[in-house]
Formats: structure tokens, sequence, C-alpha cells
């Protein structure tokens, strides 16, 4: 996530911490998020050799070309999803990496943008869709069933009205189409009313979980960290910024989990004696943005900085129920494939 300060220019968040954590980076890194490429410009100003640059959103093009045009050799840029990592990179002939980066998410250019519809605060086509591709959140109100719009609704938002918003949206749209931003928090903000003093707006946590449907942000995280332990070589790093709580929740225990040898997880102990955890913890506690980022970028208030060392070759085991992942019906997918 990003601020923009005219006098400063576009600020990644976290990156003064991260910066101290890495003050110089060596060998080759992969930016699975490229979005303004404020963590990319840093990372080569730091001294990486080779960057490659993974963004699913076609409109981050424009960034690209000034990095491009002062380290044309370096970078390799590529509109993908980052769980695709691998294959690009077998596509390169590349084996291992000494460091990824992914700072998942919206990007404020996505929000702030009323045409890509990611926002209640501005209104535009209830759209949503990180890669231009797909269905969108206006197919998902306008056609899913009500008990999967609340289910989405309730484990993707912690929205504790989903059922009624779900109840809502499917009354309204037999009367017309909910296609834009404006329509459906309307719709939101007629059950639960704009409070005043109150911190978050009524639609926030059923735009943030249509979104994470559409995109199928959290599957893509738990394959984005399994993605991340292959590539690295032993040594390299992995850093990641989450946004939210699932997200962060998700990561967490995923940290957890592999950072333990196989005796101190009990549910690993059928796999045999003990052995070199597979990731080490560099930060204990995850890294929060300072009181003067925040008053800079309010944004930036939920974001987390994890990061971890890669300390083993072996194939990564781990219970992905432990995860914490909200497991939705299996007709989500169905929309998701279109
Ligand atoms: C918070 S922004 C990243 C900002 C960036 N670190 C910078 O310094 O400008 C998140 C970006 O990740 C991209 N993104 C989200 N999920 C993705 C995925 N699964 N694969 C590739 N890019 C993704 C979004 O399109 C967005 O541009």
């Amino acid at each position: 996530m990003h601020s923009f300060n005219k006098s400063i220019g576009h600020i990644p968040v976290l990156i003064s911490d991260f910066r101290k954590l890495f003050p110089k980076i060596s060998g080759i890194w992969v930016d699975g998020t490229f979005g303004f490429g404020g963590y990319s410009k840093y990372l080569l100003e730091a001294g990486a050799e080779k960057l490659i640059v993974i963004d699913v959103d076609p409109d981050v093009k424009q960034h690209i070309n000034n990095l491009q045009a002062k380290w044309p050799s370096k970078i390799d840029f590529h509109i993908s999803n980052f769980i695709k990592i691998k294959n690009i990179l077998k596509n390169l002939e590349i084996k291992h990496i000494d460091g990824v980066l992914l700072d998942i998410g919206v990007s404020s250019m996505q929000l702030d943008k009323s045409l890509r519809g990611f926002s209640f605060r501005n209104d535009g086509p209830l759209d949503m869709r990180m890669s231009r591709n797909g269905p969108t959140a206006s197919d998902f109100i306008n056609h899913a069933e009500e008990n999967l719009i609340a289910e989405v609704i309730y484990k993707y938002g912690e929205e504790s009205k989903s059922k009624i918003i779900a109840k809502r949206i499917v009354e309204s749209r037999k009367k017309s189409k909910i296609d834009t931003t404006y329509k459906l928090s309307n719709i939101i903000e007629g059950i639960s009313g704009i409070k005043n003093g109150a911190k978050k707006h009524p639609a926030t946590k059923s735009f943030q979980a249509i979104r994470i449907a559409i995109n199928n942000e959290l599957n893509n995280l738990v394959f984005g960290l399994y993605c991340a332990y292959d590539v690295l070589k032993v040594g390299g790093y992995f850093a990641i910024i989450t946004f939210h709580s699932l997200e962060d929740r998700v990561v967490k225990r995923f940290f957890n989990q592999v950072s333990k040898t196989n005796d101190q997880l009990s549910e690993l102990k059928k796999f045999g004696g003990v052995s070199t955890p597979f990731f080490q913890k560099i930060n204990k506690k995850p890294i929060i943005a300072s009181e003067k980022e925040i008053k800079i970028n309010p944004r930036s208030r939920s974001a987390k900085l994890r990061v971890v060392k890669k300390l083993s070759n072996n194939a990564l085991l781990l219970d992905l129920k432990k995860l914490g992942l909200p497991q939705v019906s299996d007709s989500l997918r169905a929309f998701q494939c279109g």
C-alpha cells in the first residue's frame, strides 16, 4: 500500500523498516507485487543484481518505464500472478534466488481509481478485478446465491451482519442490477447507517470480502508462501507485508509452523525426528508502521511486515488446516472460474 505525497512522491509502506533490515541487497530478488514499483526501486538501488518483477494488474506497466530506463539489463518484468513464480524462473533458467518480497493486497492506485470499482468512497463500475480478467464483483453480487454472498461476507469480511446484507442485496437486485460501487454501498449503509464517530464505513468489511473472493486473494497468499519457499536458496530471505487480520493470521501461523523443528510440532512428529526448521524468523513480532508513518499514510495503520530466512532444502511439510484459512463453499470456485 502506498500514499502519495506531492513533495516526496510515492512512499511504499514500511519501506524505512525494510531498509533497516536490508541496507544492502545482493543477488537475484523477486518483487511479486510491483504496484507503483517503490520496493523494486529500493531493491535495485540497494544492489540487487537482477530483479524479477511481477504484478497481476496490467495497469502497473506505466510505472516500470523509469526503472527499466535506469536499470535496463537488471529487470525482468511480468504481468502475472505471483503464484506462477516457479514457471517464470524456470523460463529464465534460474533455479534459486536470494530474496522474495510480497507486499500483498490492493494498491492505492487500484483503490483510488473509480473505474476499477474497488472502493465505496468513489462511484464506479462494480469491478474489483486486479487482473482485469474473469468475473467481476458485479457478476458475483448479481448472480451468486444469497447463501454464498452471506458466507463470503462473513468469512472474508468477518462481518456479523452478513446475512441481512446478503438478503438486502438479493431483494435489491430483483428490482434493478447492482452494477456500481455506490449502489452496493448504499444498500449496506441502509442497513447499518453511518454512525457519527464510527471509525469504519459500514461497507468496509463487505467490500473487503468481495474483493478477496473476486481475486482469490487468500488462496493466492497460501500458494505464494509455498512458492517462496520453493524458489529461495538456503540463506535466502522472504519478506511479506499484509494489510488485514485474515492475511496476517495465515502468514503468522505459516511462519510459526515452518520455523520449528519436526519434534517441536506435534502434528509433524509422525514424519520423524528432529530436523532443521524450514525457515528462521528474522523478526519475532511483526513490524508495524510508526505513528509518523501513519500520519503521512493512514492506510499503513494495518500493515504488518514479517521476514524469514530459509534454512533447509527439505520438502515443505505443514498442516494446512492450522493456517486458519476460512473455508468457503465450492460454489465460490465456480464463480471464480467464470
Ligand atoms: C500493496 S500493492 C504493492 C505496492 C508495491 N510494493 C510498491 O512498492 O509500489 C499490491 C500489488 O500487488 C498486486 N497483487 C496482488 N495480488 C497479486 C498476485 N496474486 N500476483 C501478483 N500481483 C498481485 C496488486 O495488483 C497490487 O499492484
